[in-house]
This record gives C-alpha cells, sequence and structure tokens, in this order.
C-alpha cells in the first residue's frame, strides 16, 4: 500500500543545499540593496539619555542611523507585537522607546550603501545611558522566585508519604543557559517592491507568524507583506519568534523607500533568545523492592522583566511514572535579561535531566539495577492525566536499546571497569516528549500528465519537512515520487503553523492526506460526469488512486485514467486545498517515548570525559522516514551530549551580559567528541493518534541523553556531578 511511507528516502532538498543552490534569508540579492548594522546596548538595564549618530553620519556611504527618536511609525498597540508563539507579558520592541531592558538589546541602526561601511559607522555612534541596577543571577535570586503555574495537579500526600518512604533521595539539579546557535545567522532581506507591498526573505519557523507581525507592527495588510523563507540553516527554537533584525530591517526599507537587509552578528544573536537556565529540586520515596511512593519536583526557572516565558519541566516526573502522590512546583525568577526562548525540548530536555539522574541515584540507593527500577515504576496510564496512551513501547525501548547496548555486561559497581586510564561507566535514561498536531493546511494540485505539486506555509528547519511531503503526496496520489514537487516556506501557500514541538509531520500529513481525499472527491464527480462512467454508483469511500487511474477498491476492473477525467473535464490542473486537526479528545495521553544507553570513557588523571558509545531506542509511532528520522535523533543526542558536556553560556553579573557569545567560547561538541550513535525505532503501531500513527521525532533525541551520559559518568567514577555542563574541573574537584 505504501511504496514511499516508511522508506528511507534521500532528502528532497539535499542536493540543493550540498550544491549551494539552496539560497538562505541574506543570500537574496536586488538591484540597490542597503545594508543596516545593528548597534547595541552596552547596559544591562535603564534608559538611553542621548544617541549621537552625527560621526556615523559624515562616513560616505552611510544613508542614516536610525534610533528611537528618529524611525518610521510603528503601532503603539502592545498587542501587535505579540507574535502567534509570544510568552505573556509585553515583548521587546526594536528602537522603540529609550528603555534598556537587556544587554545587547539593538539601540540603533545604521544604513549603508555597503555592509562593511555600516559595520565601521556602527562603531563611531555614541550612546549615552542613564543606568539602573540590574539583577542577571538566577542563584543570587532565587529567594525571589514566585509561583507561575501549577505544572499539574499534586496527587495523594507527596509529603507524608516521602517522610514515611523506606528509602528517600533528595538532591538539587541545575542546568545553565544555553543557545541554539544554528549555523545560519539571523537576516531578513526586505525587498520594496514599490507599490505598497514588501517582500521579506527572512529566517524563521514561520513565515505567516512573521507575516502577522510585520502587518500588525507596520500597520500594513496581509497581503502586502510576503515572506519567503524556502531553507532554514538550523533553528532549533531560535526562529520560532520574529528575530530584532526583522522589524528594523523594515523599518530601514520604510525609511529609504528602498530593499534592506539586516544581518545579526553571533554575538548579537545571543540576545535572542536561550535555553533558561533551572534549578530543580528532586525528592524520591520509593519502598525497598522498587516501587515509587511520592514524587516531588520543584522546578525554578527565569525570565525577563517584560514577558513570562517557562514551559513545564516538573510535569515530566508527575507523568511519568507510577506513583500514588505527586507534587510539582514551577517558579520563576524574574531577571534583567532577553526573554528566554523555546529550545529543542523545551522543559523536557531540562526537567527530564532531573527526574533520570535522580531515579538513578535511587536505583544506587535501592540496589536495583536502573533499567529494573524503571520496569518496576512502569505506568501504563499517564499518571499525571489519569488516562491511557495511544500508544506506549517503552517496554520495548528498554529491551531493545539495552540488548543492542550489551547492558546485561554492565558490572552494577562504580568504579568495576577500566581500561588503561580510562574508567568506563555505562549509564541510561527514559526519555519522553509530546506527540502533538497542529491545525495545518495544505494544497494539491494535480497535472493530467501525473505531475503533482504539494504547497503548505511550513518551514523545513532541516528536520525534513520537503521530503516527508513527497513521500506523502506521493502514496496518496499514488504517483512516483520524482513526479511530486513541493513548495513550503511562503506566507502565501496554505496556513500552517511555526514548526515546532515536533508537530510538523503528525500536521502536515493530516493535511496532505485532507487534500488528496478533496483531490479523490473531485476526480470521482468529474469521473462520473463521463458517459457509461465505470464509476457510476461508486462511492467516495471506495475509490483509490492507483497506477495513473481512479479505481473502485472493491471492483478493480471499474477504474477511469485520471487523465481521461482532466481531458473530459476540460482541466490542465486540479487543484485541492485542505486544512486538518488534532483528533485530541483528552481521553488519551499522546507521547513519544525513548531509553538512551550511554558509555563514557573517563580520563582517571585529567578527567576528560568521552561519550564512546550512545544507544537510543525511540518508540515515536511511524516513522515516515527512517533516513531523516535517524538524522533527527542522532541530532538530538549531539543536542543531548553538548548539554551533558560542553554548553554553558556565562554572565558575566557586574555588567548582565552573556561573556561567551561566541563559537569560540561556547563549546558544542566537535566532530572528535562525537562517536558511536546507534539509533533504533521500535515498532509502535497506533491507530488512535492520527491515521497514519505518526508522532514526530524532532525532540526526543535530547530528552534523557544528557541525564544517560551523567549517569554513565557516575557510573565510572562514583562521582556525582549534578550541575550541567560535567567539565573535567568538576569531575576532578
Ligand atoms: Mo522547537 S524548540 O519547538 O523549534
Amino acid at each position: 500500500m505504501h511504496a514511499h511511507i516508511g522508506q528511507p528516502t534521500s532528502r528532497y532538498d539535499g542536493r540543493a543545499k550540498v550544491t549551494g543552490g539552496a539560497k538562505y534569508a541574506a543570500e537574496f540579492n536586488t538591484e540597490g540593496l542597503a545594508h543596516g548594522f545593528i548597534v547595541t546596548s552596552r547596559i544591562a538595564k535603564g534608559r538611553i539619555k542621548r544617541i549621537d549618530a552625527s560621526e556615523a553620519l559624515r562616513v560616505p556611504g552611510v544613508l542614516d542611523v536610525l534610533t528611537h527618536e528618529h524611525r518610521p511609525n510603528m503601532t503603539v498597540r502592545d498587542k501587535a507585537y505579540q507574535d502567534d508563539v509570544a510568552p505573556g507579558g509585553s515583548p521587546y520592541r526594536p528602537l522603540y522607546d529609550d528603555k534598556v531592558l537587556f544587554s545587547e538589546q539593538p539601540v540603533a541602526l545604521v544604513i549603508a550603501e555597503e555592509w562593511d561601511i555600516a559595520k565601521y559607522a556602527a562603531t563611531l555612534v555614541r550612546v549615552d545611558y542613564e543606568e539602573e541596577p540590574h539583577a542577571t543571577d538566577i542563584h543570587a535570586q532565587r529567594g525571589e522566585a514566585y509561583e507561575h503555574k501549577k505544572p499539574a495537579k499534586p496527587r495523594g500526600k507527596a509529603e507524608k508519604a516521602f517522610e514515611a518512604a523506606d528509602v528517600q533521595h533528595e538532591a538539587e539539579y541545575f542546568t545553565p543557559v544555553e543557545h541554539h546557535n544554528p549555523m545560519e545567522l539571523f537576516a531578513s532581506t526586505v525587498i520594496w517592491e514599490g507599490d505598497g507591498r514588501i517582500t521579506v526573505y527572512d529566517k524563521t519557523q514561520g513565515v505567516q507568524n512573521v507575516q502577522r507581525y510585520v502587518a500588525a507592527v507596520f500597520r500594513m495588510k496581509a497581503d502586502d507583506v510576503r515572506v519567503v523563507s524556502p531553507y532554514v540553516g538550523g533553528a532549533f527554537g531560535s526562529g520560532l519568534r520574529p528575530g530584532h533584525q526583522l522589524a528594523l530591517a523594515v523599518l530601514a526599507a520604510k525609511a529609504l523607500s528602498r530593499s534592506v537587509r539586516v544581518v545579526m552578528t553571533r554575538q548579537q544573536m545571543f540576545a535572542l533568545g536561550y535555553r533558561p537556565a533551572m534549578i530543580q529540586r528532586l525528592r524520591l520515596g520509593a519502598k525497598s523492592g522498587g516501587t515509587l511512593d511520592a514524587v516531588m519536583h520543584e522546578a525554578i526557572g527565569m525570565t525577563s522583566q517584560y514577558e513570562e516565558f517557562a514551559r513545564d519541566d516538573a510535569s515530566w516526573s508527575g507523568a511519568l511514572y507510577k506513583s500514588p502522590s505527586s507534587l510539582l512546583s514551577q517558579r520563576l525568577v524574574r531577571l534583567d535579561l532577553p526573554t528566554p526562548t523555546d529550545m529543542r525540548a523545551p522543559g523536557g530536555a531540562t526537567g527530564v535531566y532531573g527526574l533520570e539522574c535522580a531515579m538513578d541515584e535511587l536505583a544506587v540507593k535501592l540496589g536495583l539495577d536502573p533499567v529494573e527500577l524503571r520496569l518496576r515504576c512502569y505506568s501504563d496510564r499517564d499518571q499525571n492525566q489519569g488516562v491511557p496512551y495511544t500508544s506506549k513501547k517503552l517496554r520495548e525501548c528498554y529491551a531493545q536499546g539495552a540488548e543492542a547496548f550489551g547492558w546485561q555486561k554492565r558490572n552494577p559497581q562504580p568504579r568495576s571497569m577500566r581500561d588503561g586510564h580510562d574508567l568506563i561507566g555505562h549509564g541510561m535514561a527514559t526519555g519522553i516528549w509530546e506527540a502533538m498536531q497542529m491545525k495545518t493546511a495544505a494544497r494539491i494540485a494535480l497535472t493530467a500528465n501525473g505531475h503533482a505539486e504539494v504547497s503548505c506555509a511550513t518551514a523545513d528547519i532541516g528536520t525534513g519537512t520537503y521530503t516527508i511531503m513527497a513521500q506523502l503526496a506521493a502514496d496518496m496520489l499514488e504517483l512516483p515520487i520524482d513526479n511530486i514537487t513541493v513548495k513550503l516556506g511562503d506566507s502565501s501557500l496554505p496556513a500552517s503553523p511555526v514548526e515546532g514541538g515536533s508537530w510538523m509531520a503528525a500536521s502536515v500529513a493530516g493535511a496532505i492526506g485532507a487534500a488528496a481525499e478533496k483531490v479523490r472527491k473531485e476526480l470521482l464527480r468529474l469521473a462520473k460526469k463521463m458517459k457509461d462512467s465505470p464509476l457510476a454508483g461508486v462511492k467516495l469511500a471506495e475509490v483509490t488512486l492507483s497506477d495513473g487511474k481512479l479505481v473502485s477498491a472493491d471492483d478493480t476492473s471499474r477504474s477511469v485514467a485520471v487523465a481521461d477525467i482532466m481531458r473530459h473535464g476540460k482541466l490542465d490542473r486540479l487543484e485541492q486545498e485542505a486544512a486538518a486537526d488534532s483528533n485530541d479528545d483528552g481521553k488519551r495521553a499522546r507521547y513519544a517515548h525513548s531509553a538512551v544507553f550511554a558509555e563514557v570513557r573517563v580520563d582517571e588523571q585529567l578527567g576528560i570525559v568521552r561519550v564512546t558509545r550512545i544507544v537510543n531506542a525511540v518508540a515515536a509511532g511511524r516513522i515516515i522516514n527512517p533516513k531523516t528520522a535517524r538524522s533527527q535523533v542522532m541530532g538530538g543526542v549531539v543536542f543531548g551530549l553538548g548539554m551533558a558536556l560542553h554548553e554553558e553560556t556565562h554572565i558575566d553579573h557586574r555588567f548582565g551580559r552573556f561573556v561567551n557569545a561566541n563559537l569560540g567560547e561556547y563549546h558544542v561538541p566537535a566532530n572528535a567528541d562525537v562517536h558511536d550513535i546507534e539509533v533504533i525505532f521500535v515498532d509502535e503501531p497506533d491507530d488512535i493518534i492520527n491515521p497514519l500513527g505518526i508522532k514526530g521525532v524532532g525532540e526526543i533525541g535530547v530528552v534523557g541523553t544528557a541525564a544517560a551520559i551523567a549517569n554513565a559518568i557516575y557510573h565510572a567514577t562514583g562521582k556525582r556531578v549534578r550541575d550541567l555542563p560535567i567539565t573535567p574541573d568538576k569531575i576532578l574537584r
């Protein structure tokens, strides 16, 4: 039935990307393009007293210097600045007023004929500030944390159950600020069309989100703003909300009535959003037999002074394991930093790190194998909601992952496995992520020669969306995959939410399925109009497309060639658009799960850790494309490896400023850090969640990985490091 769905199909966009044919936001050119360079604040809090641009304006080639006092109009309507995924609060608005809310905030834009001129002239802009005291340290401010929201209802009497438990584990875990650092810099190229319309080539995970934002902020008609983003050079959540460069580029284009490009520097991008630091206190109470009596998880996160960003870090702890009681809380500290944003598995990567390290520590106290503890606490219901799952093959993840890893060979004693200088450790953790679907539309245009174009305004942030759209359309229309053209990343295409939350595969599959159904319906209607139609009296549910024909499934001798139908209908092109939404009725929980196994080698003298093997067994429903899905999980694992060992954004609290805002000092795993990664997709049929049983794989790979590595480091060294990243100094300390 499915010739393409489930096949390891190579990337639709692969050739364009590796040959340089793929164009990114900063690569679209037009005649007379001007260039903007952003001037940013050196203080973290206060107001701008005075901006002196006179020296910058004297530089030959400089066209203008925009500031909050000298710029085209932007709306005063607060709501206009809230994009589709804005958290509560009042968003930062570039060059809106004299307030400084965070260090590295844009305070002026120099526009010049050439980028180098703008960049040079930006150094000549003098800004005087009235500085106010700032607070940027989550640890120093934790006493000020306020209750954000209750993650999930308390269950039972957790405090009491914990006190009475045979075995208790209590500890605090910490994950620092991290930045996404996609390869592609944030950029917007605004093409001044000259008739009141603009076209914006933008780096974004949601072209229609950007379109709505620009139209609202600049009081334009949505139809006059076209946003295009065919390729995205990585984003990981950093491109969910409009970047600062977007409003600046539009302001500049309006000021000059001319096309303008603004590219952010790597350093400036650190002010766009980040994974918030998280302090977590875990308390687990268990019976000596290894079942849980109490799960308590308190998370303290951080947000800015002007918006309230938080994801559920603690909820996972209440949901995942069987426990009669649980108590969860999520609090926030307000700091003078930019608002955090979603970063791959927001809330999950961090919250599950705390939970899964705590479970490992509990297993040690119980004298139980870590996998065995998780099996004893296994739950067939989402413990928070008290409902069963659409599907959950986590047991199979543990079994297949352990088998592939060789877990049974592990000596449970810490420091018991070594090879020369190296202490060897084996650790594991569970992963869990939501399986969501969002309302999304797609259009299919079928031509009489048997080609089809499938389109949707979604992005492909490197996840493989182009490719799976081609696979889905090919199977749903029964066409060879080479006959499918995919269009995405254009605001003029059918409605799509931002690409995020691992929801796009399920969402776009629903949309293409609905559009394909409308295509069949229209073909059947036309076929029935034909004289002596072999399909007379046949119902829509009974027809399929096969081999270029519309066929009755009950009697395959009754068929009409699509080309004939279209010829009779006098059509070259049959176009249908449809939308699909989630069927979630709240009666079943929807999650992808995983079991991650890690091997580390720790140099005993130097404390240097190498992660030599990772096996990640994932249950995420039907896998549309095992090749791109495997890449997604591998990428997630590398993210988790970075989280465990390398990634940390340092803040110099004297200046309230991120100080390692560059790829030299912000450490990410390099090739030499990444060794053997094996991805297993556990068979997980699911006929409830959506027609194809799709759950999504963009984020599950990172969840649990850092914990598995941290647990392996404990096993290797006997030393428990609870604050990430686990750098050599912490191991040797
Ligand atoms: Mo993802 S953090 O929803 O791009």
